[in-house]
């Protein structure tokens, strides 16, 4: 006879992303040959530069292709520990950082290693689509705090106590933010640390769009506004969105040395250390310099204004400038209960749906992000696609009824 099997409560309890229906959209379109141009993508559309490539396969022709130590090679971690010197200020050792299969994995067993059941830990809407389902496997309780476009969607110092309990027991803060593109500043962070140092919580500090930042905007991180706070933070960042590497997957912690150890415990029984080429591959992309990471910064920051100008410039939507990473968040919410071919639009999801059956434009519903009534659009694409489909997007909103 044969056994029935189930899929467990924390698989069941976590949700299939939203976002994962237009890609499927989307792909179904290009496959019926549909000019498809998408505003979806996550990662830049960049090749990784020559000489971190070159690194990794001399790593392999060199053979160093086998296990390392589980919570990565001494020689990246030395890397890791001289570039928050460098960019960061802040002073951490090769004990205090654990080397992972991305942020992703680096933010997992964060998690793991600080939450247990039934703690609260707080995310700021609208956030990246995986923090609530990475509380969830690690068995926390997700609170999500709503933020407004009236600070750029950036938590107020006031706004946190408010939602703060007994339970809670970590913060999540995104700077530069995905979906938003915001940056905090350093007073900012200052009014915020001063919470979480009062209340004794955790903050996950998610800093993978560090490099990405324009304006003259310049990146700080909450640990290094005291040495309080900084004994409450866990550091995320990695090498897939700066150095255009989201394929070679190497993020990293930093924290003190009891959390690293617990990290580094947990990694170790998971997946060991991430892949062996990979790590020699970000020591050159951290010690190296940094030419080619700027001229796609440039890149980048060329098109966030044209995006964010050309958005401005469709009746019925607008978004604010961001400072940060690669998205612009319009807000469409003054669409809801206008009609296009496919239907009346009631959401965001609404939205994103008619829009790519109509016009092949692929771009991600807001209440993917917890928030509705807006959209994310990515920019880390071509010019060429950006101006196209912008277009496409404002010819199709024009004409809604
Ligand atoms: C805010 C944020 N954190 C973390 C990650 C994960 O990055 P990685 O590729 O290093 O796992 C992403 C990727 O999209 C992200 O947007």
């Amino acid at each position: 006879m044969t056994k029935i099997t189930k899929i467990s409560d924390r698989a069941d309890g976590i949700e299939k992303s939203i976002t994962l229906a237009i890609t499927e959209l989307a792909y179904e379109l290009s496959k019926e040959n549909k000019p498809v141009i998408s505003f979806s993508a996550g990662e830049p559309n960049f090749s990784t530069p020559e000489k971190i490539k070159q690194a990794g396969i001399n790593a392999i022709n060199g053979n160093k292709t086998r296990y390392t130590a589980a919570t990565g090679t001494i020689e990246l971690k030395e890397a890791v520990a001289a570039k928050l010197k460098r960019d960061n200020g802040l002073d951490y050792g090769a004990a205090d950082i654990v080397v992972a299969n991305g942020a992703k994995q680096a933010i997992c067993n964060t998690l793991m290693a600080i939450i247990n059941p039934g703690d609260e830990v707080i995310i700021p809407a609208p956030y990246w689509v995986s923090y609530p389902s990475q509380i969830k496997i690690a068995g926390g309780t997700p609170v999500v705090m709503d933020t407004d476009e009236t600070t750029c969607f950036k938590i107020t110092a006031d706004q946190l106590k408010k939602v703060i309990t007994d339970k809670t027991r970590a913060l999540f803060l995104t700077t530069p933010s995905n979906p938003t593109g915001a940056v905090y500043d350093e007073e900012e962070l200052a009014k915020i640390a001063e919470v979480c140092v009062d209340k004794g919580i955790y903050v996950i500090s998610d800093e993978i769009y560090e490099k990405l930042t324009y304006g003259g905007k310049r990146h700080v991180s909450i640990a290094g506004i005291s040495e309080e706070v900084k004994n409450l933070t866990i550091v995320i960042n990695g090498v897939s969105k700066a150095y255009a590497m989201t394929g070679w997957r190497i993020g990293y912690s930093a924290s003190k040395p009891e959390i690293a150890k617990a990290i580094g415990k947990i990694q170790s029984h998971f997946t060991s250390n991430p892949s062996t080429p990979s790590q020699w591959a970000s020591i050159e992309a951290l010690n190296g310099d940094e030419t080619e990471i700027e001229k796609m910064r440039v890149a980048f920051d060329e098109r966030r204004l044209y995006m964010a100008e050309a958005v401005n410039n469709i009746k019925g939507i607008s978004c604010f400038v961001p400072d940060g990473a690669f998205y612009v968040f319009p807000n469409i919410s003054r669409l809801t209960g206008k009609k296009s071919r496919s239907g009346i639009i009631n959401n965001s999801a609404d939205f994103c749906k008619f829009l790519l059956n109509e016009k092949y434009v692929a771009c991600i519903p807001g209440s993917g992000f917890g928030l509705e009534g807006y959209i994310r659009l990515s920019y880390a694409t071509s010019m060429e696609n950006i101006k196209k489909g912008i277009d496409l997007l404002k010819e199709w909103v024009e004409n809604l009824k």
